[in-house]
């Protein structure tokens, strides 16, 4: 949501922000902007649209300099345009800002400060944050690193910011609570880079801090300096990221959501390598160690996430459940936290988080927390806030995933969950060792499934040029394929723009019936497991009343061809992990169809992929 680039160094500040910002568009893309300094005064151009269109813009403009910072926005307070755009003046266009959160109070203090003579160009609430600071830089009389640490005790909300000062042109100030924020440091510490995420960085050095919550890192020349909001001194803490340049690539790809479903045998690969090993009877989740007495002693979990990852929590629900009889709830974070739900000390709350970043999902946590839950964060992105915030967790190893819709993270997830729920069935024995090893075999052979599943690529995008006009995709599945259907009809909402809804099939006949006609495709996930026959008959309802029925099922399937108008068949595996081979069809249906239609698949509308606002 929003992504934010700073950089102080020897190079040209522009080529590095606006390359960065190209990285992180898929955080926001309905405008971009950017601020260097020249002789003493800032320069900000911003326009409305993709980070392209400001490329565009500055080409002819005096974008000297070595340092400076950008925005890619996605709209919070505002509409998408040239003046709401960020980088923001203050008053007196001394100082600059780029933000990336919801300033909650924004409405207050801009009323103060509009009394004392502050006038506002944009509706943001960022341009209030930066008048907000200088006001206290004027007022108070201290330095601007001070001045900055004390709004930060007085505003409400979220933010990652950087501020750029023309007075100081050596200088960059960045503060985080709440929304991530990066710093590299550069080859003999010569030069520095700020971002959103470690992306606009890698290309240039791979030693980072993340930082916390409520401190502020001051930039002078080739002087780091961090401070929290106590104004203590922060040793940092410099890690070393292990992500390399061709993962954020598209490496020949159309788009990224090609790639990372094509990924996706590796991927899981990855995510299940030294945690699975069948023949030794080994399954097992390293960073799930010192709380595992708590998981296996559970008298339920709790599992939190958002739109895909939520998804992947409702698989685990059916696989947990199973594995281990203890019970799962799965919640929308974004309710669960607004519910005063019930927690016991000990509870454990699983949370789920591609980019480990999502406000709400990171507010969930911090509740069960506070009432002493135990918290596993499982996700992608490495040192994000969520795997920090958690007590202990497991990553999902997909790699770096740009695409706005998940494919990779999705699957990873439900291996990492797989692998959770056979870890604590062995420990508890709900399972026999025969049944175990059965399962860890499965699990074993799911990379290689995948890649045989993806040979139907031709086929879908056949099954794709005959759909693309439909106004409106129904998607059906019950048992562990009920999840499935409400992911694959998300992914071709998400990037085809096509209405679609997931059901029950069985729910079906309680209103989406009535939907159906001859114009009406409707995907059903049919695969072999043990509702297998009652899927059939409603695939039998659909039929007699003319609808258009895709149908995904088990290789080797006879019944079900005869009934259909296209079939997609996919490799059998165990019940519990068939999710992982039957959403990998849906995916490139979307995929197929958002692209003959035209839509720009990896940044479809409206959309972001770290959701860092409530
Ligand atoms: C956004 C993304 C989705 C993602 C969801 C949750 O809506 O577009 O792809 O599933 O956020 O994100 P998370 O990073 O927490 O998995």
């Amino acid at each position: 949501m929003c992504g934010i680039v700073g950089y102080i160094g020897n190079r040209e500040a522009k080529d590095v922000i606006i390359k960065g910002l190209k990285r992180l568009e898929y955080r926001g893309y309905d405008s971009a902007g950017i601020a260097l300094i020249d002789s003493n005064e800032i320069h900000i151009y911003k326009k409305q649209g993709k980070v392209a269109d400001l490329e565009n813009f500055i080409k002819d403009k005096n974008t000297a300099g070595n340092i400076g910072m950008g925005h890619t926005r996605w709209a919070t307070h505002g509409e998408p345009n040239d003046i709401n755009a960020h980088p923001h003046f203050s008053q007196s266009k001394k100082l600059a800002i780029i933000h990336n959160g919801i300033i909650e109070n924004y409405a207050t203090l801009k009323k103060e400060l509009e009394q004392k003579g502050h006038t506002f160009f944009s509706q943001t609430d960022t341009e209030v944050f930066i008048h907000f600071i200088e006001d206290i830089w004027e007022n108070v009389g201290c330095s601007l690193e001070e001045a900055v640490r004390l709004s930060m005790t007085q505003v409400v909300g979220a933010y990652a910011i950087v501020i750029l000062s023309a007075d100081y042109p050596d200088q960059l100030i960045a503060a985080r609570k709440g929304s991530p924020l990066v710093i590299g440091i550069g080859k003999n510490q010569e030069e520095y880079f700020i971002a959103s995420d470690a992306t606009p960085i890698i290309e240039y050095t791979q030693e980072v801090i993340y930082l916390n919550d409520e401190e502020l890192a001051i930039i002078k020349g080739k002087e780091l300096t961090i401070k929290s909001i106590q104004d203590t001194l922060i040793a940092p803490y410099v890690q070393t990221i292990d992500m390399q340049l061709e993962e954020i690539e598209k490496g020949g790809y159309d788009f990224f959501m090609l790639k990372e479903i094509f990924e996706q045998p590796n991927s899981i690969r990855d995510c299940l390598r030294g945690r699975l090993i069948p023949d030794k009877d080994h399954v097992a989740l390293g960073g799930i160690r010192k709380y595992f007495s708590n998981v296996i002693n559970a008298q339920r979990f709790i599992i939190v996430g958002c739109g895909t990852s939520w998804h992947a929590g409702l698989v685990a629900e059916y696989i947990i459940e199973e594995f281990t009889r203890i019970p799962v709830e799965v919640e929308y974070a974004s309710e669960f936290r607004y519910r005063n739900p019930i927690i016991h000390k000990g509870d454990v709350v699983i949370a789920i988080s591609q980019s480990g970043e999502t406000a709400d999902t990171l507010a969930a946590i911090e509740l069960a927390k506070s009432r002493g839950a135990i918290i596993l964060g499982i996700c992608n992105v490495v040192g994000s806030s969520i795997a920090r915030a958690s007590h202990e967790g497991a990553y999902t190893h997909a790699g770096p995933e740009i695409g706005v819709a998940s494919t990779k993270a999705f699957t990873a997830q439900l291996a990492v969950l797989s692998l959770f729920a056979l870890m604590v069935a062995k420990a508890k024995g709900t399972l026999s060792i025969f049944q175990l090893r059965d399962l860890m075999r499965e699990l074993d052979q799911i990379p290689e499934k995948v890649a045989e599943t993806l040979k139907i690529n031709p086929q879908i995008q056949h099954i794709s040029s005959v759909f693309k006009d439909a106004h409106n995709f129904l998607y059906l599945g019950r048992g562990y394929n009920f999840p499935v259907a409400l992911e694959g009809a998300l992914k071709l909402k998400e990037i085809s723009y096509i209405h679609a809804e997931g059901y029950p099939a069985a729910e079906m006949k309680h209103g989406p019936i009535a939907l159906i006609d001859e114009q009406m495709p409707v995907c059903f996930i049919a695969t072999r497991d043990s509702s297998y026959d009652k899927i059939v008959s409603n695939i039998q309802e659909v039929k007699a009343r003319k609808g258009k029925v895709i149908a995904i099922v088990t290789k080797g399937d006879t019944l079900i061809p005869k009934m259909v108008d296209y079939v997609i068949e996919i490799p059998y595996t165990a019940e519990a992990f068939m999710p992982i081979l039957a959403v990998i069809p849906l995916q490139l249906l979307a995929y197929h169809i958002a692209v003959m239609r035209g839509c720009n698949v990896d940044q479809p509308r409206n959309l972001a992929k770290s959701v860092t606002v409530e």
